[in-house]
């Protein structure tokens, strides 16, 4: 008996591991994320739905799209069924404020939100789940809520619209509507649900347990009465990576018990570590990401010492061989990051048949990087008080639609 429950535990640890707090993979290897798709049980977003996406929005979809850093999805097609009659919807994505700097895997929802939003002139709802990080994390209530407000100012340094945009920390928005829902929530759900989908165990305190109904209320547009009055009915697209869909599947479970209709989703994969691609960026290891905060040199150092390469040792062999897409990370981080689809097929081509050199691709990887972080820090500074402060009030936002 002892011994079949640590062969199970050991067949157990040897297997990818993909919930909201760890992300790694079998043995060292690479996320499979077909498995993850049938595992969770969510859809894959194919083609056929890509280009529905082009014709309702008349441009081009965005290159997570196009690249399939987005990836899966639930009910996304009923999305675009309802907005092809002409029926709207809104978004809602969130932050965990665990840290100051944010690196580049961190923004990825929130680049592909703010395409969203302008593609689909829809209003959009962001959570910072400032409790969330004050419980799993060893930060203050007081810290965590100023990290809230510090990441807040990289958020909307992505771009947002703050006519249909509302920015709100659980700390100071939770009470009132939100709150109705969390309970109507938490009735629905037993600690052995809640311990079957996140691994919860007896050790755990309390204060985790009761977060859960926090995340998944956003789902409901009657949480936001200052935004949705007498729209019961609106649906909600959640962008998040995968990492998050465990909140969700708890979400969509019990919406129908409450008269709600379950949110709809679009999935992406994991960012890389510089080092390879077996988890997604960490942020308390500096050299396995690339920080909003890094300058021209740190990218440019990190990229040339860290990024893991699929070129050959020497160039004779290179040149003999090509290199192995498979694991480059410098052509990984191209395919997110290079907007030219013909520039990034030559790369690809003349790396991988051996005519470029590992240190051409990093040359190129570091001019596109350098150039996004940059973008980002002068948006960042141009972010004043006043404007985190409007983004965040409890407002009606008059031209949601529009
Ligand atoms: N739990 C998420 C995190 O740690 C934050 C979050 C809250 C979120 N609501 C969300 C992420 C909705 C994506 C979508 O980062």
């Amino acid at each position: 008996m002892e011994v079949d429950k640590k062969d199970e535990r050991e067949a157990e640890s040897s297997e990818q591991v993909v919930n909201p707090w760890e992300v790694s993979a079998k043995d060292g290897g690479k996320i499979d994320y077909d498995k993850l798709i049938d595992k969770f049980g969510c859809q894959r977003l194919d083609e056929s739905l890509i280009d529905r996406v082009q014709r309702l929005t008349s441009r081009q979809p965005h290159v997570f799209l196009r690249r399939g850093v987005f990836f899966a999805h639930r009910d996304f097609n009923e999305i675009l069924d309802a907005y092809e009659k002409g029926d709207k919807f809104y978004l809602y994505t969130g932050r965990g404020p665990s840290s100051e700097a944010l690196h580049l895997g961190h923004l990825i929802p929130f680049m592909f939100t703010k395409y969203l939003q302008e593609a689909f002139k829809v209003p959009l709802v962001i959570q910072l789940t400032d409790d969330e990080k004050c419980m799993w994390k060893n930060l203050s209530v007081e810290e965590s809520q100023r990290l809230a407000r510090e990441n807040a100012k990289d958020i909307i340094a992505c771009g947002f619209d703050v006519t249909k945009t509302f920015i709100f920390s659980d700390f100071d928005y939770v009470g009132g509507a939100f709150y109705k829902n969390m309970v109507r929530v938490a009735k629905c759900v037993t600690l052995n649900k809640a311990m079957g989908i996140f691994g919860f165990s007896g050790e755990d305190h309390i204060g985790k347990l009761s977060f859960p109904p926090v995340q998944a209320v956003p789902s409901f547009p009657s949480s936001f009465p200052h935004l949705f009055p007498g729209k019961d009915n609106l649906r909600c697209l959640i962008p998040c990576a995968i990492d998050q869909d465990p909140y969700f599947r708890m979400t969509r479970d019990v919406a129908p018990r409450l008269g709600y209709s379950k949110p709809a989703l679009i999935e992406s994969s994991f960012f890389p570590a510089l080092q390879g691609e077996n988890g997604k960026m960490s942020a308390s290891d500096p050299n396995s990401a690339i920080y909003v905060t890094d300058t021209a040199k740190d990218i440019k150092n990190k990229i040339n010492r860290y990024a893991f390469s699929g070129g050959q040792d020497s160039v004779e062999k290179h040149k003999e061989l090509g290199a192995n897409l498979e694991v480059d990370i410098p052509v990984k981080y191209l395919s997110f990051f290079l907007e030219d689809d013909s520039e990034l097929e030559h790369i690809k081509k003349e790396y991988g048949e051996g005519r470029m050199l590992t240190g051409e691709v990093k040359k190129r990887l570091t001019e596109v990087l350098t150039e996004m972080v940059e973008r980002h820090r002068r948006a960042r500074a141009a972010v004043t008080d006043e404007m985190v402060d409007a983004f965040m009030a409890v407002r009606p936002l008059p031209r949601m639609f529009e």
